[in-house]
């Protein structure tokens, strides 16, 4: 550590993100990423990109994001934030709406950027716990928090609340900032957008990273009335004013005009989960009901670790929590049927021993 660190730097405890190697050795079922490819339309757009205009900036509102939002939900072009991955959008919020002496709420088993956020930017963080079954029960956030932010499907449980349960909330306590995270949210849940024109406390976060196949190009979303989103874009040009490139933007709208091709493909992912949710169930592997790209399992009679660790033997990269809570507990994300094929085989023999 340098001498140079601000103590804010010194005490800060970074994410740390699921293993990217370099080569193509692993079945990836570790960081939730799409096993398909991006849609056609997008390849051909991003083929056919004039790259000469790469020296020029981009729009830096992410004016055509924006538009084609817009009209995938039928919602107004202010109503909609873009920014480099929902990790940045999701920064933004924090920064935005809350300060060191106002509380955000969460619960304690969820994406674990939230305290990492909350750590930079100094603000006080509440975590609640879930229940026995990892589920969120809503009325125990206590009442002086600014605001509660989850993730919907949660994350890694991808237990799923429905829209009806976060309006009560949101009825509830108007003067709470109610965040919705939904980067699983194509996979079997319905969103809460459709709630925005009605609530000024709601943000939902959405990332072309999962159910679009994205992750590479860093597109992420907010979803909220205009004054929130001014406070975004407030943020976002006292940081940087041009978070997403000329091709991610690109790439976006061509993302949300095949519609075909994300519903195929995502079709094919909820398919492949209630298959692979079968074969473990009946092999007695322990498990949420996830309505997200991922599974959250526990194998009888098998440490956490010592599960990765013979996985990963066998050629799969899959992820554990350090957190005692759930430590034996793994994620794992739903590849191709075929990945999850092999899967299943290496876990059937783990548990024969
Ligand atoms: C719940 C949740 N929110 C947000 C993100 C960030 O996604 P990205 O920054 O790729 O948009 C992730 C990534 O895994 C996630 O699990």
């Amino acid at each position: 550590m340098s001498r140079f660190f601000s103590r804010n730097t010194r005490e800060l405890i970074p994410y740390v993100p699921g293993e990217q190697p370099n080569n193509k050795e692993f079945i990836k079922l570790n960081t939730n990423e799409n096993p398909y490819p991006p849609s056609p339309l997008v390849m051909e757009r991003i083929r056919n990109f004039v790259l000469e205009d790469l020296r020029l900036y981009p729009n830096s509102e992410g004016a055509i994001i924006k538009q084609a939002v817009s009209k995938y939900y039928g919602i107004s072009e202010e109503e909609v934030f873009a920014g480099n991955g929902s990790d940045e959008v999701l920064a933004f919020i924090f920064k935005a709406f809350f300060d060191n002496t106002e509380k955000i709420g969460f619960p304690d088993i969820t994406y674990s950027f939230y305290p990492v956020y909350g750590a930079l930017f100094d603000i006080p963080c509440v975590k609640v716990p879930v229940k026995n079954d990892f589920s969120i029960d809503l009325s125990r956030y206590p009442e002086d928090l600014k605001g509660i932010i989850f993730a919907n499907p949660n994350a890694p449980t991808g237990i799923y609340i429905q829209p009806d349960t976060i309006e009560a909330l949101l009825k509830k306590r108007p003067n709470t900032l109610v965040i919705v995270d939904e980067a699983y949210i194509d996979f079997g849940g319905e969103s809460c957008i459709p709630l925005i024109s009605r609530y000024d406390n709601l943000i939902v976060v959405q990332t072309l990273s999962k159910s679009r196949a994205l992750a590479g190009q860093r597109i992420g979303l907010a979803m909220g009335c205009k004054e929130l989103i001014d406070g975004l874009t407030r943020v976002k040009d006292s940081f940087n004013s041009y978070p997403l490139d000329r091709i991610a933007q690109i790439a976006a709208e061509a993302a949300f005009s095949d519609t075909e091709y994300f519903n195929q493909t995502r079709q094919m992912i909820i398919k492949t989960r209630q298959w692979t949710q079968e074969q473990l169930l009946g092999l007695g592997v322990e498990m949420t009901d996830s309505k997200a790209n991922f599974l959250f399992i526990r194998i009888p009679g098998i440490p956490g670790p010592e599960a990765l660790y013979k996985l990963r033997q066998e050629g799969i990269l899959i992820r554990n929590f350090k957190d005692p809570k759930i430590c034996d507990w793994l994620r794992i994300t739903i590849g191709t049927q075929d990945d999850m094929e092999k899967l299943v085989e290496k876990v059937k023999k783990m548990i024969a021993g």
